[in-house]
């Protein structure tokens, strides 16, 4: 049972899917999208609260995007990249980091280019993911950390329906100091109306 839902996991990822958001294109990553990734991961901001550091020249950047294109290759869960429909840049990742499909369960990650925070698009983004757990991968819970000064992070769980379940006390040391983590969860139960919607498989 375990083993089939692992093959069925692989090939879901080793093809996976483009989904379209309001605003943006969720697509495989490319090597193209090597200058765009640099950008924004060069911002001190936007790695503040990242378990990785700003990258300091272009060949910090492309272990990641490597590494996202092998996990496609393997079909193991991995980040989309966000492409803004209007000015086709690659403005950020988002997607599964690790995924259980025996539990029904996976946890999620993302992050987005500074100059198009707070204008609700990795809420939009993370809708659609999760509803592409829903649907395509049969979750049953999803889940996500973050850290307890990244507040833009949190209100973006709570916008998507994600509960707070608890603080991680110095759950990870990261950038030379032990870090609390709060840990939030969404549970297919919570989602009827995602659950419902067209695209639900029979
Ligand atoms: C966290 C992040 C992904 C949010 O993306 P975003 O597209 O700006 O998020 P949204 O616009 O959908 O929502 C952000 C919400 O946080 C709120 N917010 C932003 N900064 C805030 C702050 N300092 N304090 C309180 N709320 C804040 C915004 O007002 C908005 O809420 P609202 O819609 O109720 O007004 C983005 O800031 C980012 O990429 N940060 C760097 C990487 C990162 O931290 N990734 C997550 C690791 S857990």
């Amino acid at each position: 049972m375990a083993a089939r839902q692992d093959d069925r996991a692989a090939a879901l990822y080793r093809d996976l899917p483009e989904i379209l958001t309001p605003r943006t294109t969720l697509r495989r990553m490319r090597p193209s999208d090597l200058d765009d990734l640099f950008a924004y991961g060069s911002d001190p901001e936007v790695t503040r609260y990242t378990g990785w550091t700003a990258y300091r020249s272009i060949d910090d950047a492309r272990p990641f995007l490597d590494r996202t294109l092998e996990r496609y290759a393997l079909g193991l869960p991995c980040d989309w990249a966000i492409e803004h429909r209007i000015d086709g840049c690659m403005i950020g990742t988002a997607g599964f980091i690790w995924w259980e499909s025996h539990e029904f369960a996976a946890e999620i990650g993302y992050a987005l280019a500074r100059p198009y925070w707070n204008q609700g698009i990795i809420t939009e983004v993370v809708h659609a993911i999760v509803r592409f757990g829903w649907h395509q991968m049969e979750l049953n819970r999803v889940q996500a950390h973050c850290e307890v000064e990244n507040l833009a992070s949190q209100r973006v769980l709570e916008k998507c329906g994600f509960r707070y379940e608890g603080t991680l006390r110095e759950r990870v040391f990261s950038k030379g100091r032990f870090i609390d983590l709060l840990l939030y969860a969404i549970l297919r139960q919570d989602a009827p109306d995602q659950i419902t919607e067209k695209g639900e498989p029979s």
